[in-house]
């Protein structure tokens, strides 16, 4: 045999026999495992028996206590007592070693898998890893916190927080029941409270992104960052003194180490508590914070007051259960002590040792301190707690709350089709709103029904439940008419966005419901009335009936004009439709009753506050539009070093607001009009302008009682209400015509309200061109004097300006800049002309006469944002006062740079009519680029030369770098200022690089520019 194969089998015998010894000890280790399974059941099964036994014999005791028994028999049974008092701890650490089933909760998680582990290590393995596993996620969930609160304040962030959260808290509720599957004593509310924080967790996730959201947020952010640094405290210290008692015997191997405060704590931690303390009333104070917000007018989330009842039952939990600990260990120490001793409770750590040898800690506080009895009596008594303080609140009225002129709906006043028919109305016009046009269209469209013998309301969708539509068809003769505005990239307003909503979601059925539409929308706009068109073709696919067409209203033209053309046509046709002989009675109908007011108490009146009376005198945040801050103007410099014009930077103060705001947004302020104006109107019709009068509404079913904040003065309505400067609308001319004593002015006014193309051509060219207001009307028609109050009635509210933040709240976190320029023109009467605002803001001096001169404002989010990746380029673009908000963005990227991060090309172009004239932040735009914030700054002064350079021929200049960077580099594109001309030319300009460079067609590229825009990588900022 050669000698390889001599050792191969050499080997291989070698191999058989190991492979034998295997066999054997694999059959022995399976028959042990059949040994021990039959062992553990045996067990189990003994103590299951054995705990029956003793239930009969704690009664036999009872009965024997009964008889008369010898002090020796006493002994005896007090012994026995003791005896079985005590088995059950001893059956409870029995059971830790054997498997059990699992409890509901587990096995819902898990199924019927035995999570019992059965040595002592793997027990104290598992519960090491879980105190661990608390204190990594603890850290990280502080550190978390730390940059949504400091430096990132994006929703999706804190929706990751959140997420983190929820999974935290579930996996501990899991973990949990393991150890206690494993002996763990852990009970009571110090596990139920993770489930409730889940809870809260879990809701806080789902909180949708707003100004209520955004109110709470930092307030929870700061109170996770102080809970996660109190258990990391907490920890740190308390590991270090369950170990000592541990290493003495003292406290149970499977104790955890972080568990709110238990006895065992008190020697050496009681320093402890004021922080445990603190913490259980700030979530009071969340809770509490919550329920006010909950009860604000505007408050739709649930997640508010789910979150608040949440916050509350922690804190009870929290604190209930803390304060039953001190009691118990305060009354445990004046037993234990000497009368001499009991006074001090503070024990320093050095007493944990010779303390604990010798003071075993009584069994009794190892007993939770509250049994499911008790939570469930906690939750009873909080949940009591809050519905009576809710539905107190509900009956009473929150006056500092109420909105006079827009009173929060009654539940039962969100069913419109009630209410029409209460009070016997078949048309219902919805309007969808910002700066009040629609509303005014809506009002004017619901009076037309009288004249057409019909009745109708004008009704804000936000204020009703318009998944009743479909019932509209109960009606006869019924029909709803939308007065529907567009915004932004053809989105609805503020008050039809729930209505939008339930439109894209809902599949119910609209069949027999009657409609038509009139949009409101600019043609200069990228979504030219999309908002119409959507609600329109909408409906119609619902099944409702369009009775006539989709109107189209276009400010950029003449809207007025549009309207009045769309309604001839359409009453007519209506009457036709609904069988009703169209009268068209033309006559005046008043809304609104006055009621002037000789005697009032001066505090009852309105001073141009917008919600709440005396709100500018005692300021409570939230701040919102109808709650505006009055912020301190602190800067208020002219831009521009020459030149006619007056372009302004201005900085007002937000210190103490709680007003968040970031890089992209708008700030909103409500101007007041020229003095000298109002003045003349009250000259001019003669008025004591200091009278104090109501305007209430006759209609009691109106949810708007008055036409502006009542009572108040004629001066205070045309100072801050009313809009005086605006040419009016033709049914202000309608109404106001009785009022002309001379025929012919009588017959202009009225001809001019009309649909008669002599009449249109009337109005076009004594209002519209030659920009005559109210008071100019007045003026240049002398018979024209109607009476002050009928005037306020039809005046359509002052409504408040927007202007792009030109500052980032990363760099300036308390104050808001605004660059803007004065508006001011001479109408063709010769008349100078100044914008409200504008002048307004101009005279906003920092420091007038000593006094700090404010503006009410608020903040209004936009999707105007940076790109999330700090490494995109961003390519912006914003001729004249559109550099605004790219001043925010600069301010931003060159914050995001100081930081450390990577931050992409930042590319400006920036336009004006001449370098040495209205180069706005010339110095700044400069150090920008010197300091690499602005990587390429292209600035075009259209009149340095005989042709006009604009921002779009330099676009074309650099058009390589251009296309590298948005075709290949993922840049975003930004555009403010001029909507009319300035955004449609620089689009055309992108438009023709695409082609150009991109080898598109037109349609091509109009295709890749809106993909880019659906992608939010193309912006708009811009107004006309
Ligand atoms: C989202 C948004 C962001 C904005 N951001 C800024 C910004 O950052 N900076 C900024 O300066 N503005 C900005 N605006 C414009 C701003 O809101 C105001 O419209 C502007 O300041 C004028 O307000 P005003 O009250 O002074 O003028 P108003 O009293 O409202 O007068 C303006 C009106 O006067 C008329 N008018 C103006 N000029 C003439 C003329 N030459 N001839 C005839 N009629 C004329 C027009 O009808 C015009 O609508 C923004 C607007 C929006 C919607
Ligand atoms: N609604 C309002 O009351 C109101 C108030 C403020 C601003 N705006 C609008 O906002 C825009 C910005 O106002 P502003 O005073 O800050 O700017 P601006 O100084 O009038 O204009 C800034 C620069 O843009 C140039 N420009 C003009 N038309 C352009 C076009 N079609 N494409 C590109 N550039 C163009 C101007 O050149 P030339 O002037 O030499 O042509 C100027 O160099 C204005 O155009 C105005 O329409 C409206
Ligand atoms: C900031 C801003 C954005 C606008 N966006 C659009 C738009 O995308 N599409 C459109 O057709 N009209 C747009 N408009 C025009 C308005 O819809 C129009 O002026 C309308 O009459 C406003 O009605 P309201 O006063 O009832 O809010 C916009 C107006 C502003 C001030």
């Amino acid at each position: 045999m050669p000698p390889s194969l001599t050792a191969a089998l050499q080997e291989w015998e070698s191999l058989e026999k190991e492979y034998h010894q295997i066999q054997e000890s694999h059959r022995l280790y399976l028959q042990k495992l059949d040994e021990v399974s039959k062992l553990q059941s045996n067990c189990s099964s003994s103590i299951a028996h054995q705990r029956s036994r003793l239930k009969d014999m704690s009664q036999l005791v009872k009965k024997c206590n009964k008889e008369r028994l010898t002090e020796e028999d006493v002994k005896t049974l007090d012994e026995i007592k003791e005896h079985i008092k005590a088995r059950p701890n001893t059956f409870f650490e029995m059971e830790a070693f054997l498997p059990k089933k699992n409890g509901l909760y587990l096995n819902l998680v898990l199924g019927n898998v035995s999570v019992t582990l059965l040595s002592k290590q793997s027990k104290f393995a598992y519960k090491d890893e879980y105190e661990k596993f608390k204190l990594y996620l603890t850290v990280l969930l502080l550190l978390f916190a730390f940059m949504c609160y400091f430096f990132v304040s994006y929703r999706f962030v804190d929706a990751i927080f959140n997420f983190l959260l929820v999974w935290y808290y579930c996996t501990l509720t899991i973990r949990e029941s393991i150890l206690i599957s494993n002996g763990s004593r852990i009970k009571g509310w110090w596990v139920f409270h993770h489930y409730v924080s889940a809870f809260l967790s879990g809701v806080m996730l789902t909180w949708p992104d707003g100004y209520l959201y955004q109110s709470f947020r930092n307030q929870f952010l700061a109170f996770s960052l102080y809970q996660s640094m109190v258990h990391c405290m907490q920890y740190y210290y308390q590991s270090g003194c369950l170990y000592r008692l541990r290493t003495l015997g003292e406290r149970h191997n499977m104790d955890l180490t972080v568990e709110g405060f238990q006895s065992w704590m008190w020697r050496g931690l009681t320093f402890l508590l004021p922080f445990l303390f603190f913490g259980h009333f700030w979530q009071l104070y969340n809770g509490l914070s919550l329920f006010k917000m909950a009860r604000l007018p505007d408050c739709k989330e649930w997640q508010v007051s789910m979150c608040g009842i949440s916050f509350l039952i922690l804190f009870m939990g929290n604190f209930l259960t803390t304060v039953a600990v001190v009691r118990t260990k305060l009354k445990s120490k004046d037993q234990a002590k000497p009368k001499g001793q009991r006074e001090a409770l503070c024990v320093t750590m050095e007493d944990v040792e010779a303390e604990s040898s010798t003071q075993p800690e009584a069994m009794e506080e190892e007993d939770p301190l509250f049994s499911n009895l008790d939570l469930f009596l906690f939750t009873l008594i909080a949940g009591l707690i809050i519905y009576w303080f809710m539905s107190r609140k509900k009956a009473e009225p929150i006056p500092e709350f109420k909105k006079l002129d827009q009173p929060a709906p009654s539940t039962r006043d969100t069913s419109f089709i009630e209410k029409m028919k209460r009070t016997g109305r078949n048309i219902v016009v919805f309007y969808g709103s910002q700066t009040g046009t629609g509303e005014e269209f809506a009002n004017r469209l619901s009076k037309d029904a009288q004249r057409y013998g019909m009745k109708g309301m004008a009704a804000d969708p936000e204020e009703y439940d318009m998944s009743e539509l479909s019932r509209l068809a109960e009606m006869d003769n019924s029909l709803a008419i939308f007065c529907m505005a567009t915004y932004g990239e053809g989105d609805p307003t503020d008050n039809a966005q729930d209505f939008y909503d339930w439109l894209q979601e809902t599949d119910g059925k609209l069949d027999g419901v009657n409609y038509t539409v009139f949009a409101l929308g600019n043609k200069t706009y990228e979504h030219y009335n999309a908002m119409g068109v959507y609600v329109d073709k909408r409906l119609e696919e619902l099944g409702a009936k369009r009775v006539f067409d989709l109107g189209m209203g276009d400010d950029d033209g003449n809207l007025e004009e549009d309207f009045v053309t769309w309604r001839e046509q359409f009453w007519p046709a209506m009457c036709e439709h609904f069988g009703v002989e169209a009268s068209g009675e033309d006559s005046s109908i008043r809304q609104y009753e006055l009621k002037e007011h000789n005697d009032i108490n001066m505090n009852k009146v309105y001073t141009g506050e917008l919600g709440r009376l005396k709100s500018f005198e005692t300021q409570k945040p939230p701040f919102d539009a109808k709650n505006p801050f009055l912020a301190p103007v602190t800067v208020n410099r002219k831009l521009n070093k020459a030149g006619d014009r007056h372009l302004m930077h201005l900085e007002v103060d937000i210190t103490g607001s709680k007003i968040r705001y970031e890089s992209g947004d708008h700030v909103a302020v409500y101007p007041t009009n020229d003095t000298a104006i109002v003045n003349k109107l009250g000259q001019i019709l003669g008025v004591d302008l200091d009278l104090v009068i109501s305007l209430n509404n006759l209609d009691e079913e109106s949810n708007k009682k008055h036409p502006f904040p009542c009572p108040t003065t004629y001066r205070t309505a045309l100072t801050h209400y009313l809009d005086i400067i605006h040419p009016p609308r033709t049914n202000v001319l309608y109404e106001l015509a009785q009022y002309a004593t001379d025929p012919k002015d009588q017959e202009n006014m009225r001809k001019m309200a009309s649909s008669a193309p002599e009449g249109k051509a009337l109005y076009q060219s004594f209002v519209l061109e030659d920009n005559r207001n109210i008071l100019a009307i007045l003026e240049d028609l002398p018979s024209l004097r109607p009476p002050i109050d009928h005037l306020c009635e039809l005046m359509p509210r002052l409504q408040a300006r927007y202007y792009s933040i030109a500052s980032s709240s990363k760099v300036h976190p308390n104050s808001i800049h605004i660059c803007a320029v004065l508006v001011e023109y001479t109408t063709k009467t010769g008349r100078l002309t100044k914008g409200v605002a504008t002048t307004w803001l101009k005279n906003k001096l920092v420091a007038d006469n000593g006094h700090k001169s404010t503006v009410p404002m608020y903040i209004r989010k936009s999707q105007f944002r940076l790109p999330f990746k700090a490494s995109n380029p961003v390519i912006m673009v914003g001729p004249g006062t559109g550099i605004a908000p790219f001043m925010g963005f600069i301010q931003e990227r060159g914050w995001l740079k100081e930081q450390g991060k990577e931050v992409g090309e930042t590319v400006l172009y920036f336009g004006c009519r001449h370098k040495n004239e209205d180069y706005l932040y010339q110095e700044e735009l400069e150090e920008a680029e010197k300091t690499g914030v602005i990587t390429k700054l292209n600035v075009a002064f259209s009149r340095d030369q005989d042709q006009k350079v604009y921002v779009q021929h330099l676009l074309r200049t650099n058009k390589e770098d251009l296309w590298r960077q948005i075709h290949t580099d993922n840049a975003h594109i930004y555009i403010c200022g001029d909507a009319r001309n300035m955004a449609r030319d620089v689009q055309t300009a992108f438009y023709e690089i695409a082609e150009e460079l991109g080898g598109m067609t037109r349609t091509q590229a109009t295709d890749y520019i809106k993909k880019l825009m659906t992608k939010g990588r193309y912006s708009l900022d811009v107004w006309s």
